[in-house]
């Protein structure tokens, strides 16, 4: 319908009520000084095959972004996400791609489908509004009204049920997958995972008594003859693997620092912890977790004068001669202590291992409060 100047002054809403939505909505635009240039249905005549092809396009997309958003939470919930060690199944890996990957699945095929449902099916349709500030009067209000009414009707939701399915199928999925994450990331404790490293003994691995031994970042081994007094290296737990019938250190994590202190100096153990350096009566090596214990940041900046651990991101400081005490800045806990030990190699020189795992959660305090 075209209006006049005039024509708008005699609406009524008597009049109106006379009217299709459709009229009323083209009225209530024009009243608005909104003036439809172009409008065109895409499908004049409902139920052809072409317009059915282009909404089964339309739901297939809908549904394959439901059924990602559904595979996201059984992913969630059935795959492996523990960490294994090195020479067992590594499955865990795929946990998080897998994760990201159905969901980035949901989030494309929804925006897809909406794109397509809007350019191959709404009508065509091109607008120019000037804007305008007075009250809706009870006209304004129905043409509103009609104007929401007819836009519900382009959607053609009211009518095509398989899109309005699957639509609901992606919508759900959408709004249910933040709660699983959410919900199940607080009902899927990590247990004591977090309380061990690669330094865990294992006598599978490191026959015969499955003490770790401790590698530079290139995998050499390292012994008391590698380090100056005052000296500092980072060490990592070297893992022996069988790989394709190699042998040998294929992995290192769980980064340590081990410091050789200088002579005369002496350490205060903390409680229980005396015999954890080497030599243990009178230790002379020490090595305590690289990670701050603050936020986590490698704590290995070592001020030989003051025998001091600095943290360089928060400026916490760690006393060595007292443990790895924190004495200033953020940090509230001890570094972790690695307990050492020395084993002869087939070489027959020294070669340093931990003992044992650490006895305390490594970095961040968060990680003990399981
Ligand atoms: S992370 Fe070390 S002080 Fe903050």
């Amino acid at each position: 319908m075209s209006t006049t100047e005039s024509d708008k002054e005699a609406a009524t809403a008597e009049d109106l009520r006379e009217l299709s939505p459709e009229e009323v909505m083209l009225a209530g635009a024009d009243a608005d000084d909104v003036h439809i240039v172009h409008r065109r249905n895409r499908f004049p005549i409902a139920g052809t095959k072409a317009e059915k092809r282009v909404e089964r396009a339309v739901a297939l997309t809908f549904a394959i972004s439901g059924l990602a958003g559904l595979g996201f939470i059984v992913a969630f919930v059935a795959l492996p996400y523990k960490w294994h060690l090195p020479g067992t199944p590594q499955n865990f890996r795929f946990y998080t791609p897998a994760l990201g990957g159905l969901l980035a699945v949901m989030m494309i095929f929804l925006g897809v489908g909406l794109v397509l449902w809007a350019k191959w099916l709404m009508p065509e349709e091109e607008a120019v509004q000037e804007r305008h500030d007075v009250p809706s009067s009870e006209e304004d209000k129905l043409m509103t009204e009609a104007t929401l009414l007819v836009g519900l009707e382009d959607t053609g939701l009211p009518r095509r049920s398989l899109i309005l399915r699957t639509l609901g199928l992606a919508g759900g999925a959408v709004a249910t997958v933040p709660l699983v994450a959410l919900v199940g990331g607080m009902i899927k404790k990590p247990g004591d995972q977090l309380l061990h490293t690669l330094f865990r003994p294992n006598k599978a691995l490191f026959p015969p008594n499955g003490h770790v031994p401790l590698v530079f970042e290139n995998f050499r081994r390292i012994g008391p003859d590698d380090l100056e007094p005052g000296g500092l290296a980072t060490v990592f737990p070297g893992i022996r693997e069988q790989v394709n019938g190699y042998t040998g250190v294929t992995d290192a994590s769980s980064p340590t620092l081990l410091i050789r202190l200088r002579p005369g100096q002496k350490v205060q153990a903390r409680k229980g912890q005396a015999g954890w350096g080497w030599p243990a009566n009178n230790p002379e090596f020490l090595a305590f977790s690289k990670i701050c214990t603050h936020a986590g940041c490698p704590a290995s900046l070592y001020e030989q004068q003051t025998s001091r651990l600095l943290c360089p991101c928060h400026q916490s400081q760690f006393e060595v001669l007292s443990d790895a005490k924190p004495v200033f800045g953020p940090a509230s806990r001890s570094l972790p202590k690695l307990p050492l030990g020395v084993e002869i190699g087939d070489d027959g020189r020294q070669y340093f291992v931990a003992l044992s795992d650490y006895h305390e959660a490594i970095g961040p305090a968060f990680w003990e409060r399981r």
